[in-house]
């Protein structure tokens, strides 16, 4: 079985769509074992007790500096002993003992066709910002492995997603959550279950 940690900062209709994806069976042999979240008013908290898993809280509020922020959520990933880190619009810098801890083993979601449109200062709604303001036609979502990099690991799974005239930055988020990444990432954990893709060891 794999066991997944989500790690989330809002929303969650990314978690929402992994949960929905489970409850359906369509992550093969998976369980979201915990989800983190670096705010404590995240709703995506509130979806996670909904579906009865354990969701905590690790805010960087409460360390007196970044390293034992950094310290606190490695060991909230370590109690929970996964085998698979999904970041489902986490908005935390991911540090580097996490990233060396488990490398190879860490999957983000990015709304855009990386490379366009990533990197530092690229999240959210600026990034459809950008996307608009450049006038691109074709915009999308990418699953990545994680590294050191931001947003500079190998690519899962991507999809294209229309941009249509008049489009402002939130119609557009809209359309590629449900029609790219509501999809993908449910899609690529399922591969990863299924040892269809797997990077080093
Ligand atoms: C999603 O659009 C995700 O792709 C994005 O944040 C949103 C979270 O929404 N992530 C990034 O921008 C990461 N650079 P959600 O909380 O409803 O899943």
């Amino acid at each position: 079985m794999l066991r997944v940690c989500v790690c989330v900062s809002g929303g969650g209709t990314n978690l929402q769509a992994i949960i929905d994806a489970g409850k359906r069976g369509e992550l093969g042999d998976t369980e979201i074992v915990r989800v983190i979240s670096n705010n404590p008013g995240a709703f995506a908290l509130e979806r996670a007790k909904n579906a009865g898993i354990e969701g905590i809280c690790v805010s960087p509020k409460e360390f007196e500096n970044r390293a034992d922020f950094h310290k606190a959520l490695l060991s909230a990933i370590n109690e929970a002993k996964p085998d698979l880190i999904v970041l489902a619009g986490f908005l935390v810098v991911i540090p580097e003992e996490v990233i060396r801890a488990y490398r190879n083993r860490i999957i983000n979601i990015h709304p855009s066709l990386i490379p366009s449109f990533c990197g530092t200062g690229y999240y959210g709604l600026k990034v459809h910002e950008a996307a608009l303001a450049r006038g691109v036609k074709v915009s999308g979502a990418t699953v990545h492995f994680v590294d050191e990099g931001t947003d500079t690991g190998p690519i899962i799974l991507q999809k294209a997603v229309e941009v249509k005239e008049g489009d402002s930055p939130k119609v557009l988020q809209q359309r590629i959550m449900e029609e790219a990444e509501w999809q993908i990432m449910p899609k690529a954990i399922r591969l990863i279950s299924e040892g269809k893709v797997k990077l080093g060891e």
